[in-house]
């Protein structure tokens, strides 16, 4: 029987070598005439043990990593194809505790099928969540999705099913699936793992999305950094399409779906919805006031669902299981589950899918493993470049939704980035309005305008010149810019910089005082 050898081809392991060793594989293959094959998988998301390369023995999967090309010959000699011992041994990778503590449900499959293999996609459970949508009204499927308690998990928190509603309420024609694949949060992944990893299940997803709200058309809206997810989602829509998945009649069923792919042009701002749908009608991507809502009046002016990857790619397991069985999990009004990515400074990072309701500091030390650098954690930023900076003494803060607003914080796409005691909480608060200068679309004045003097006030204070006022501007700035902007860009950017503050009050007065402080 033919072995099957997995070399992730993720960017992330490609970034560490993959495919060198994957090429080293391959000629220890052929010099040795065995009967192996090499499958090219997404990652796992433990990025600290890539890349990781698994075999399928008798007993299951066996993992070594992280393997350098130098490493292959040895592990070959070492029995590799058979699970042979090895420093580089890792053993079942189900049993790793940062993959055992896991529940996985969106990313059920990721690392495990040939993310292409559509036939593979099925073998592991796929298509199972379309099948049973065809056998609802589209109405139905609606009301499972609001069932499941399923939040928008591109950053807002909004309820897909009520989203996916109003969409379905609207009498038109012409209706369009956008999915929001511009993931230009720092320290988030969680969109281009699933994309590379495990393509249809997002196909799948926004299929369904198109038959619960009279959708017939799809389009990813994908950010330019990521050419490896342009090369395997386009590879994955062929073959849905070849196989019936998209089409005329989805599944031989009365509904038509197809979809393609979009690549914008590199700004964070159209990752915000309207501001994206301008971009993917060929304009300036400038944010649009709301109402009307994308729902109503949406890409070219027609009703629009837009949603985030990972919402898209929850929707499959939700029709497959039902949604009360999604709603199981979490805490609150938090439903389910989040892949929550754990990077910066950090001794273990990676993608940890969980129910909501883990705490930070359980995320950070326990599963994180502390920093890569053996110093303190002093501080994390979670929820992108718009969220708070986080103190050791709120650790105890619960991963959900309605636990971080009150503490004046943001989960966003999820992403929690770790700092060591060497950070400089200032210097990142002057970033956060450097930032919002930077990516600003210009189209209102407290975040064009304010962003800029944001970062005067800053280096004033930086200078030691008169730090209680412009300790005093900066907060009442802050304040103008949350109330007074169009967008979360503006709105969101005082997050960051009034968390540094509160938290870290000590980095952003003058040496002696800071002295006394500590
Ligand atoms: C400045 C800004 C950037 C954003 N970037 C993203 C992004 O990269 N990806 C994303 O899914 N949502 C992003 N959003 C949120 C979207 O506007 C929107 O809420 C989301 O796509 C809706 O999908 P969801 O309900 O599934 O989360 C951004 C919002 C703002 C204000
Ligand atoms: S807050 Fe900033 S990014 Fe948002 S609309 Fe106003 S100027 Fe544009």
């Amino acid at each position: 029987m033919t072995i099957n050898i997995y070399i992730p081809r993720d960017a992330g392991a490609l970034a560490l070598g993959a495919e060198k060793v994957a090429a080293a594989a391959r000629e220890e293959i052929e010099k040795r005439g065995l009967d192996a094959k090499i499958v090219r998988n997404g990652s796992r998301g433990m990025f600290w043990l890539e890349p990781m390369v698994e075999v399928q023995t008798a007993e299951g999967r066996v993992a070594y990593g992280p393997v350098k090309p130098g490493d292959v010959a040895g592990l070959f000699d070492a029995g590799l194809i058979e699970g042979g011992a090895h420093d580089l041994a890792l053993g079942r990778p189900e049993k790793i505790p940062f993959l055992a503590k896991q529940t996985r449900l969106t990313f059920a499959r990721c690392g495990i099928i040939d993310p292409v293999s559509l036939e593979d996609y099925e073998a592991h459970g796929g298509l199972r969540g379309l099948r049973n949508a065809l056998e609802k009204t589209p109405l139905g499927i609606v009301e499972e999705v609001t069932e499941s308690g399923l939040r928008g998990r591109g950053g807002a928190g909004f309820p897909t099913g009520i989203k996916w509603k109003t969409v379905h309420d609207t009498d038109d024609p012409q209706k369009y699936i956008v999915c929001n694949a511009d993931e230009g949060d720092s320290g988030t992944f969680s969109d281009r793992m699933i994309m590379e990893g495990d393509p249809f299940v997002l196909i799948e997803g926004m299929v369904i999305a198109g038959i619960a709200t009279g959708a017939t058309r799809g389009y990813v809206y994908l950010r330019s950094e990521y050419p490896n997810v342009h090369r395997i989602l386009n590879e994955a829509i062929d073959a849905a399409r070849a196989a019936g998945m998209l089409g005329k009649s989805v599944l031989g069923s009365e509904y038509a779906f197809d979809m393609e792919v979009r690549v914008g042009a590199g700004a964070y701002v159209c990752g915000e919805e309207t501001a994206l749908l301008d971009s993917l009608e060929g304009k300036r991507g400038q944010v649009r006031a709301k109402p009307p809502l994308p729902a109503h009046e949406g890409l070219f002016g027609k009703p629009t669902v837009i949603n985030n990857v990972i919402s898209l790619a929850s929707v499959p397991i939700i029709l497959d299981k039902g949604g009360a069985y999604y709603r199981d999990f979490g805490m609150g009004r938090s439903r389910g589950t989040i892949p929550i990515q754990i990077t910066g400074n950090v001794k273990h990072g990676g993608l940890f899918e969980a129910a909501f309701g883990m705490t930070l500091g359980e995320l950070v030390d326990d599963i994180g493993g502390g920093t890569a650098t053996g110093r303190p954690v002093r501080a994390v930023q979670v929820g992108g470049p718009l969220g708070a900076y986080w103190p050791r003494d709120l650790f105890d803060t619960p991963f959900d939704y309605e636990a971080f607003a009150a503490k004046d914080g943001l989960i966003g796409h999820a992403g929690i980035v770790v700092f060591d005691d060497t950070v400089d909480l200032l210097k990142q608060a002057r970033f956060a309005m450097e930032f919002c200068a930077v990516e600003s679309c210009g189209k209102c004045t407290p975040c064009r305008i304010g962003s800029t003097r944001g970062v005067e006030v800053l280096d004033r204070l930086k200078q030691g010149i008169a730090p209680e006022e412009q300790i005093e501007t900066v907060t009442d700035l802050c304040n103008t810019m949350k109330f007074g902007s169009l967008c979360a860009l503006g709105g969101f950017t005082p997050y960051p910089v009034m968390s540094a503050l509160t938290h870290f009050p000590e980095d952003f007065r003058p040496a002696p005082v800071r002295e006394a402080a500590e």
